[in-house]
């Protein structure tokens, strides 16, 4: 399994960069390939596709998620090709957790709304980098991966709420096969055992992504 851990931090050899040396040793100790990319706004990204997760964290620096992360996700190409992509994030900053998780961690989140988040943590500053903290961050974020890919299942399985079943009926009869076919193929994708309008919709959002 590949990791990418893409990052953002102004201070070099600061917090963030600190925890992200733990966050590597203990993701290939566990058996990933692991890789770590600083975030550069209009880089290419293309590469994020070869990862079967990636890994988003920076510090906040004045209210706002330190910005090539940011700029990467709104104005380069991180967002397409982070497509269908598992993600784990988190957050260096000094705020306490419940308020970061209500300010800082919605402005990632916001991007990523169709990705499905395997984990995500607050860290604060004067955590021991290699503390108990990254362990469990790394275990959650394994332990849901695992998840997913026992998720994954032929796609006769999957279930059809009602509504879901109505919408598709609504829609002109030489579209249905397609639609159905795409939806079965997100759902699978992203670990979902059952079709709703939701998952119907999403699916329809990520094919015109
Ligand atoms: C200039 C500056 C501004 C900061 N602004 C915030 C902030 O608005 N909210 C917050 O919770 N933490 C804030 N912090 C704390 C940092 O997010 C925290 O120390 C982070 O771990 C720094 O990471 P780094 O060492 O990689 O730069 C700020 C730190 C600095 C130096």
């Amino acid at each position: 399994m590949k990791a990418v851990i893409l990052y953002d931090s102004k201070s070099s050899g600061g917090f963030t960069e600190a925890i992200i040396d733990s966050m590597g040793q203990q993701l290939a100790a566990s058996g990933v390939y692991v890789e770590k990319a600083k975030c550069k706004a209009m880089a290419d990204y293309s590469f994020v596709r070869e990862f079967d997760i990636v890994i988003l964290g920076a510090p906040v620096y004045y209210f706002l998620v330190s910005s090539q992360l940011l700029a990467s996700l709104i104005q380069g190409n991180l967002k397409k090709n982070l497509k269908r992509k598992k993600v784990a994030l988190f957050l260096t900053c000094s705020s306490p957790e419940a308020m970061a998780a209500v300010l800082y961690l919605p402005q990632l989140k916001i991007h990523l709304i169709r990705n499905r988040i395997l984990a995500e943590k607050i860290i604060a500053p004067g955590a021991d980098s290699g503390s108990d903290l990254i362990e469990e961050f790394v275990d959650n974020l394994l332990f849901e991966y695992e998840k997913t890919l026992k998720e994954r299942f032929p796609s006769h399985a999957v279930e059809w709420t009602d509504d879901a079943q109505d919408l598709l009926q609504s829609i002109p009869s030489f579209m249905q096969g397609k639609f159905h076919t795409l939806a079965e193929e997100y759902a699978a994708e992203m670990g979902y055992r059952e079709i709703t309008v939701d998952v119907l919709m999403a699916a329809k959002g990520d094919m015109e992504r």
